[in-house]
């Protein structure tokens, strides 16, 4: 037992066991693997704490400076940024993207509630990052069943480390997780601990029929859920989205996002966007469910909001083809907005009538859509439904 099991700062592990108990975020089922891979085992030295469900990292806390900071951090229930900007920034503030975390204990256990696994299951997880998951799966089902795939070489090398010093010995490969990984396949079970915008041909492939893949999905405009696939044996799999997530992208389907001036080809805004107005206000298309739902339908593209001094802002609108753009003024207190546009999509109106579809749907949250994945190869298959597969959300743009 290290100095840290002993310590007597923070609610320590049984503390935040029996938070995640009474929030119903873990349950008895996973309450034995819970205890025999401590998640202190698996947090770096050096983190960031995030605050509770947001995006929001505190500075960095060195466990070596700081110990009891450290370990309230490793209790508390919230996700744990450990690499910033793909390992180039190492503090002491806060880099620009968080690019390697441990995860909330609530996404990380609602996520191996949905994958079903269960001893003896072949499992490949995608994105070993702390190695915490790993070693959950590895108690589960059996180390030797366990393959787990990292794209950045230290957080993989470290990972290794701490899983063997925990007891656990799953095959932990450095490697590109969009590829899956063919020399363990078939798989009973697939899970993603970063998020895709299009579900990898190969994790179908390596994956059984009847079995199961896990993993977080948005569109690029943003809004994301946990989507929960089932594999049929003709190389497609459907499967409804069981819940809200936030999760750092695969790094190879990360969107590319150029600079405004290019949109605006070098002249002042609004340069030769055309001017209207809109009763919509920004402010109803910016919650993540929402935003999921309009993003679904208008499809690469993404906003971005320049905020000012007196709480009004701009909400920018881009495609990633940079063709187009639009802009629409908040101003608090306001129920008339004025827009501009620019570019063959008029990327206003395609959220607007995005919109008004899902108003007129009932306002559907993310339980109420599905996905379903052709398998052919290049994503183009893949389809996002409502309520069922022969329903499909229709494309605005
Ligand atoms: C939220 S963290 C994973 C948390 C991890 N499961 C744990 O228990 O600590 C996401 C991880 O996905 C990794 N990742 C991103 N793109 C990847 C890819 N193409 N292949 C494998 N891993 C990837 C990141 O480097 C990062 O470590």
């Amino acid at each position: 037992m290290s100095a840290y099991d002993e310590m007597a700062v923070g609610p320590g592990p049984e503390g935040l066991a029996a938070a995640l108990m009474e929030k119903g975020a873990l349950t008895s089922d996973w309450l034995s693997s819970y205890e025999a891979v401590p998640r202190h085992l698996f947090v770096p030295e050096v983190i960031w704490p995030g605050r509770g469900g947001g995006n929001q990292q505190d500075d960095r806390v060195m466990r070596g400076e700081c110990p009891e900071a450290w370990w309230a951090a490793v209790h508390r229930d919230a996700p744990i940024t450990t690499q910033w900007d793909d390992g180039e920034f190492a503090g002491p503030g806060r880099g620009r993207i968080p690019s390697s975390s441990s995860s909330m204990p609530p996404m990380v256990f609602s996520m191996l509630d949905a994958l079903s696994v269960e001893k003896g299951h072949r499992v490949l997880e995608i994105g070993t990052g702390t190695g915490w998951n790993a070693a959950l799966l590895s108690h589960r089902a059996g180390a030797e069943n366990v393959v787990t795939v990292e794209v950045d070489e230290g957080s993989a090398r470290d990972a290794r480390r701490r899983l063997e010093t925990a007891g656990f010995g799953p095959l932990t490969v450095v490697g590109d997780g969009g590829e899956g990984y063919a020399e363990g396949a078939p798989y009973d079970r697939v899970i993603a601990t970063c998020s895709i915008g299009s579900v990898p041909p190969a994790w179908v492939r390596q994956t059984k029929p009847g079995g199961i893949v896990v993993a977080p999905w948005g569109p690029v405009y943003g809004g994301e859920a946990v989507v929960r696939l089932f594999v049929a044996g003709d190389g497609t799999a459907a499967g409804r989205f069981v819940g809200s997530s936030a999760f750092m992208r695969l790094r190879a389907q990360r969107a590319v996002r150029v600079h405004v001036r290019k949109y605006l080809k070098g002249r002042e805004w609004p340069a030769d966007g055309v001017r209207g107005t809109t009763f919509l206000s920004p402010e109803v298309v910016g919650d993540w469910h929402v935003m999921f739902a309009i993003g679904v339908q208008v499809p690469n593209a993404f906003p971005w909001r320049e905020s000012y001094e007196d709480g009004s802002y701009t909400l920018w609108l881009r495609d990633t083809a940079v063709t187009s753009w639009a802009t629409v003024d908040y101003l608090p207190g306001r129920a008339e907005f004025e827009v501009y546009q620019s570019g063959p999509r008029r990327l206003w109106d395609e959220v607007a009538a995005a919109h008004r579809w899902w108003e007129g749907q009932g306002r559907p949250g993310f339980e109420r859509f599905g996905l379903t994945v052709g398998g052919d190869g290049d994503g183009d298959g893949e389809r996002v439904w409502l309520d069922s597969p022969d329903r499909p959300v229709p494309v605005v743009g």
